[in-house]
Formats: structure tokens, C-alpha cells, sequence
């Protein structure tokens, strides 16, 4: 339908101020400007009225027509705004798929954890058990059983974390200071079975506890928390020599090298007599010759194997109790300790 020409204008004037709104709220203000309540066309309709019959409907045929214009550049408008929005996420939102993927990262065994491992799979070769136990412990497992007497002065050879509850029984609660409890725990159950006919008697009381223990120490060798491994073989006759041969075939084992010596130096500890600290000394490599601390050991003391329910005159062995930081350091060539529990995932990368 042709128009008059200041309906053409209103047509022509709607086109120009769609097309310059570049947001949809723009846009949204001009179409008030022509078909909102005080718009153009509006104002047009609304003069209609004023005129005479034929006129109103010639004229108000075309502001119809017009106002299907106006409707129709609005929404061809509205559709443009849309698409630029899509097209300019889909350029900055473009996904590669042929870019290859970033893979996942794999973790990896803590250290600690695979020299436990490690030192668990050596021992299960010579025929030891692998044990467990808490490492909150009463005062007596941690102390008592192993020939420390409440207020013996060798109880100050540990620096102790005690904790504020006591167990059931009334007994001060510690943090482990070492995993020679352990030594009296997993007897006194092998004895318990003994006892119930549930294991033969005179069985051979052999294993390994490996685990954290806790002491009030911190610097470059030692950390408050630190793992240790305990070591117990009881028979009727396990000698000092066995003690020599096995520690020495674990080192051995442990380092993959025949071209290490090891030296048993006299030490004290409550619950061995005699007692030993083993230090071991590398044939070759960066450390080659220098003695190195790696163990307490000795014959287990007769009141600490009266504790495991058994006779000292008919069963007698040997204990040991190393720190596995310790092994790890040397077998990984690592020389601060606390690099293990820094958690810093450059050092930990390495051991994948
Ligand atoms: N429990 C001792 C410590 O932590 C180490 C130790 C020494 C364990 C001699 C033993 C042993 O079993 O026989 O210092």
C-alpha cells in the first residue's frame, strides 16, 4: 500500500534509529519513540478520530500498514542485536577441539610411603608379619612394659607429647614416641592365641610395625612427626648373630648392594640388654666410608619378655627400631628431612 509521504518519513525515521541502537535496552527506547504510549504513531492513531468517515478510513488504513513497517523493522532490528551477541561469544568462546588434550595429572606414592613399602616386602621375604597399632598410646605400652618405671629417668631420653585424656583404665595418654610398643602389643596377642589354643605354642614370635611416631624435636634430621619401623624376633634361641645376619641382609636388600659394611656400637636402651645402635657405611658412592646411624637394636630385655607373657628363661631375640625418613634419605639422597612433609609437590614429583 503506498502512503502518504510524512507517513513515509515516520517509516524511514523508525529505520534509521533501529539501526543506529546497538544494545537491546537502545533498541527498546526507540520503539517507545514511535509505538510506546506517547510514540508517533500512536499520536497518529489517535488523531484519527477527529476526522470525517471516509478519510479516517483511507488514512487509517495506511497508519495500520505503517505501524506493520514500524513492527516489522523493529523485529528484523532485535534479531540483528541477537545475532551480533551470538556471533561475538562464539568468537571468543571458540573451543580447538583438535588441540590435544592437557591428560591428567598422576599422582604418585609419598617417599615415605614407598620405602615403608619397601622395607614391609624385604622383611615378609625373611618371614616376618606386618603389624599395626594406635599411635596414641598409653603410658604403659609406650613406657612401662619396655622397662621405663613411671618417674626412671630414661623416660627423659624422649621428649614426649602427652595428650590431655587418660584411657579407660586411668593411664596417662601419650603420642607415641616410638613404635616399640608395638613389640609388647603384637606379643601379648600372639600369646593370647598361645593361650587359646588357636596358635601353636612355642610359635615363633616374628614380626615388623611400621609407623608414625611423635616427639617433641625439630630441625634438619629431626620432625615432630617421623616414621619409625619396629623389629622383633622371639624364639627359644635367637641370638645377637641372627640380629647381625638379618639386619645386615635387610641393608643389603634395602640398598641393592652387597658393598656395604655395618657396625654394631654399644648403646643403652631400657628394654635391651645389650643394647646397640647399628651404623652402616656405603663401599662406594657420594657417602662412601662414612659411618651413618641408622638403628637401635639389641637383645630383648628379660622384663620386657616377662611383659609379653612369656618366661625369659625359654624364649629370648632380638628388637630393632629404625627410622624410615632416615632410609629414605640415603636412599633417595635427600638431606633434609622436612622436605618429606613440606608437602611441595617439586619434590614429591620426583618419586613417581
Ligand atoms: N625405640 C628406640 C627409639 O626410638 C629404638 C630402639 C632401640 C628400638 C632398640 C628397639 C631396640 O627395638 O631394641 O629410640
Amino acid at each position: 500500500m503506498s502512503v502518504t509521504p510524512d507517513l513515509e518519513h515516520i517509516i524511514d525515521q523508525a529505520r534509521t534509529a533501529f539501526a543506529s541502537a546497538t544494545r537491546p535496552a537502545d533498541l527498546e527506547n526507540e520503539k517507545a519513540k514511535f509505538l510506546g504510549k506517547d510514540g508517533v504513531l500512536t499520536a497518529e492513531l489517535k488523531a484519527l478520530g477527529k476526522l470525517p468517515i471516509e478519510e479516517k478510513k483511507t488514512r487509517g488504513a495506511q497508519v495500520n500498514a505503517v505501524r506493520v513497517q514500524v513492527e516489522q523493522l523493529l523485529n528484523e532490528a532485535r534479531q540483528a542485536l541477537a545475532d551480533a551477541e551470538l556471533n561475538a561469544r562464539l568468537s571468543t568462546e571458540k573451543l580447538d577441539v583438535t588441540l590435544p588434550g592437557r591428560g591428567l595429572n598422576r599422582g604418585g606414592v609419598h617417599p615415605v610411603t614407598r620405602v615403608t613399602r619397601r622395607v614391609e616386602a624385604i622383611f615378609r621375604s625373611m618371614g616376618f608379619d606386618v603389624a599395626d597399632g594406635p599411635e596414641i598410646e598409653n603410658d604403659w605400652y609406650n613406657f612401662t612394659s619396655l622397662n621405663s618405671p613411671m618417674n626412671h629417668p630414661a623416660r627423659s631420653m624422649q621428649d614426649t607429647f602427652y595428650v590431655a585424656d587418660k584411657d579407660e583404665r586411668g593411664n596417662p595418654l601419650v603420642l607415641r614416641t616410638h613404635t616399640s610398643p608395638m613389640q609388647v602389643r603384637y606379643a601379648r596377642t600372639q600369646v593370647a592365641k598361645m593361650n587359646a589354643g588357636t596358635l601353636k605354642k612355642g610359635s615363633p614370635i616374628k614380626v615388623i610395625a611400621p609407623g608414625r611416631t611423635y616427639r617433641v624435636d625439630s630441625d634438619a634430621t629431626h620432625s615432630p612427626m617421623f616414621h619409625q619401623v619396629e623389629g622383633l624376633w622371639i624364639a627359644e634361641a635367637v641370638s645377637f648373630a641372627d640380629l647381625k645376619a638379618v639386619y645386615t641382609a635387610f641393608l643389603q636388600k634395602f640398598f641393592e648392594t652387597t658393598d656395604l659394611q655395618t657396625r654394631f656400637r654399644p648403646s643403652y636402651f631400657p628394654f635391651t640388654e645389650p643394647s646397640v645402635e647399628i651404623d652402616m657405611a656405603f663401599g662406594s658412592g657420594p657417602n662412601a666410608g662414612k659411618w651413618l646411624e641408622i638403628s637401635g637394636a639389641g637383645q630383648v630385655h628379660p622384663t620386657v619378655i616377662r611383659n609379653f607373657g612369656l618366661d625369659p628363661e625359654e624364649y629370648m631375640g632380638f628388637a630393632f627400631g629404625s627410622g624410615l625418613e632416615r632410609l629414605a634419605m640415603l636412599r633417595y639422597g635427600v638431606n633434609d628431612l622436612r622436605l618429606f612433609f613440606e608437602n611441595d609437590l617439586r619434590f614429591l614429583g620426583q618419586f613417581k
